[in-house]
């Protein structure tokens, strides 16, 4: 079993255990599906991780969401998450959840940093399962019916012009979901792609999405933050959680490849409690 110390006591946690991700067992593929759905983040130090066995962990954990633009030998499954001195905005800046517009929104996003700025560059993670328990009971009961329209526009193939927006799902989703594996309800809208609250006059739905933004960035104890190193390696499962990269450390490299997995459908909750 694998030996873990807590980011947060609910939230987030770095494996201590000396542990390679390129030569885990049947066993620790599945133990690591459990935690990270578990702990939301997981932080893996010193990964030796090739972008070969990147793409071939994606394969043991999940199916891939593929980019067909690569070069330099990087595999179809990895995404370039890369920053220097011409970037003027970062990949991620913003809190959201990976590609939400998919019909089969992403489980997890495995992410390997290969160079690091000097200071900055970290991700911030929020926990949307606290963020959802912490609202008050009537509102709860209130979100928990409703859907959220989820458009492509933070889309990773439609920001990298490989595809057109039409060409890629929007997706209706519970605004409240229920995690497959623990079967705790989350908060499911992020500003980086939902558009609108199905069934609400115009001006309500960006009231509430506002008023549910706002608890999501103010809400500082369901955050975490992790500080990058080289071969570091953290998974995040977007089913339960939103990251928000800080574009802190222009122009400074920052440069790291992502595995996006497809999750299941977005199950909705069934009750108000
Ligand atoms: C992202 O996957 O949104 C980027 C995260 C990061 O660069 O830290």
């Amino acid at each position: 079993m694998l030996s873990t110390k807590p980011i947060t006591p609910r939230f987030g946690s770095e494996i201590t255990s000396d542990f390679q991700l390129a030569d885990c067992s049947e066993l620790e593929i599945s133990e690591l599906l459990t935690l990270s759905a578990n702990r939301g983040v997981l932080v893996f130090r010193d990964q030796t991780l090739t972008p070969s066995e990147h793409a071939a962990l994606a394969h043991r954990l999940g199916e891939p969401l593929t980019f067909p633009l690569n070069s330099n030998g990087i595999p179809e499954e990895l995404i370039t998450i890369a920053s220097g001195p011409k970037t003027r905005e970062a990949a991620g800046e913003g809190w959201h959840s990976d590609v939400s517009s998919e019909s089969r929104p992403p489980s997890l996003s495995i992410l390997k940093m290969a160079t690091v700025p000097e200071s900055g560059g970290d991700t911030l993670f929020a926990d949307m399962s606290q963020a959802f328990e912490l609202l008050s009971d009537p509102l709860k009961a209130f979100l928990q019916p409703l859907t959220a329209r989820h458009e492509p526009r933070g889309h990773y193939l439609f920001l990298s012009g490989a595809q057109a927006f039409d060409a890629l799902e929007t997706s209706d989703h519970p605004v409240v979901r229920v995690h497959p594996i623990n079967g705790k309800k989350s908060l499911y809208v992020n500003d980086g792609f939902v558009t609108r609250i199905n069934g609400l006059a115009p001006r309500e739905s960006q009231s509430l999405l506002k008023l549910l933004y706002d608890h999501i960035a103010y809400t500082v104890k369901t955050h975490c933050r992790v500080q990058w190193r080289p071969n570091t390696v953290v998974f995040w499962d977007n089913r339960s959680v939103q990251h928000h990269a800080a574009f802190d450390y222009h122009p400074e490299i920052r440069l790291g490849y992502r595995a996006t997995l497809r999750g299941e459908q977005p199950i909705p909750s069934q009750n108000n409690l």
